[in-house]
């Protein structure tokens, strides 16, 4: 069988979930355009569970945006199931990041006047797959991150780690394919963080795609793969 070398072909949709080719990233700041992804080439397959690692400032978080098109590239493309995510209609983006992606943001991006519950029950306001009962959804997702008696506690009343839970039972809300999870353990302890990844595991075991972003070498155990980026490259792949 033909594989992933066919770089960009539409065969590469049945393997890779994420397809990037010579990905640049540059920020305009004044007159000055500051290169911050140098040409990245990257494919995750289907089912895979990769870590992303690096210094600070590397450009993780920069690359993160682009694979979760929440920011537009410079150069080069990022293709997602086969999609080429700058030719597809605003409408085809919005249903692949509502349907397809779950995120987990470095800082959580909780909404503060809402509740966990309503936090997690969030992205089925606009986006919601038919055959999902989303509020009872919501509930199983929190007791399974051990929120189930912090349901309406808000963001300021819940600590760090609980807050990072409920930013992860949001991004399965929707039952994604694809999960993009920046720093997910970050400042959690290491139980909290145990428990955390227990929770990665099982949804990798169920054959969800996940890329998590991360800082601490103890992660690496639970993953099929470490990419390793440095001053906007890749150094392995
Ligand atoms: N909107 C922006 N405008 C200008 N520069 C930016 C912007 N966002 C990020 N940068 C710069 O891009 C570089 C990479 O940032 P990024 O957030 O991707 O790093 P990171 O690898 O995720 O770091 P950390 O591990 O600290 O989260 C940094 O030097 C940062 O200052
Ligand atoms: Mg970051």
């Amino acid at each position: 069988m033909v594989g992933s070398s066919l770089n960009g072909s539409d065969s590469d949709s049945i393997w890779n979930v994420i397809t990037i080719n010579g990905l640049k990233k540059s920020y305009q700041l004044g007159e000055m355009e500051v290169p911050i992804l140098h040409g990245i080439d990257l494919n995750v397959k289907k089912g895979e569970f990769v870590a992303i690692m690096g210094p600070s400032g590397s450009g993780k978080s920069t690359l993160m945006n682009m694979i979760g098109c929440l920011d537009r590239p410079t150069g080069g493309s990022v293709r997602l199931m086969g999609k080429d995510t700058a030719s597809i209609s605003d409408n085809e983006l919005a249903e692949l990041r509502g349907f397809e992606i779950g995120f987990v943001f470095q800082n959580f991006n909780l909404i503060p006047r809402l509740s966990a519950y309503e936090n997690v029950l969030l992205p089925t306001y606009s986006n919601s797959k038919k055959n999902i009962d989303a509020a009872q959804r919501a509930k199983d997702l929190l007791t399974l991150v051990g929120l189930d008696d912090r349901l309406h506690h808000k963001p300021t009343e819940l600590s760090g780690g609980q807050r990072q839970r409920v930013a992860i039972a949001r991004s399965m809300i929707n039952d994604p394919s694809l999960i993009l999870a920046d720093e997910p353990t970050g400042n959690l302890d290491s139980k909290t963080s145990e428990e955390i990844m227990g929770i990665f595991s099982e949804l990798h075991g169920k054959g969800c795609t996940i890329v998590m972003i991360t800082h601490d070498p103890e992660m690496k155990k639970y993953v099929d793969r470490v990419v390793l980026i440095r001053d906007g490259k890749i150094e392995n792949n």
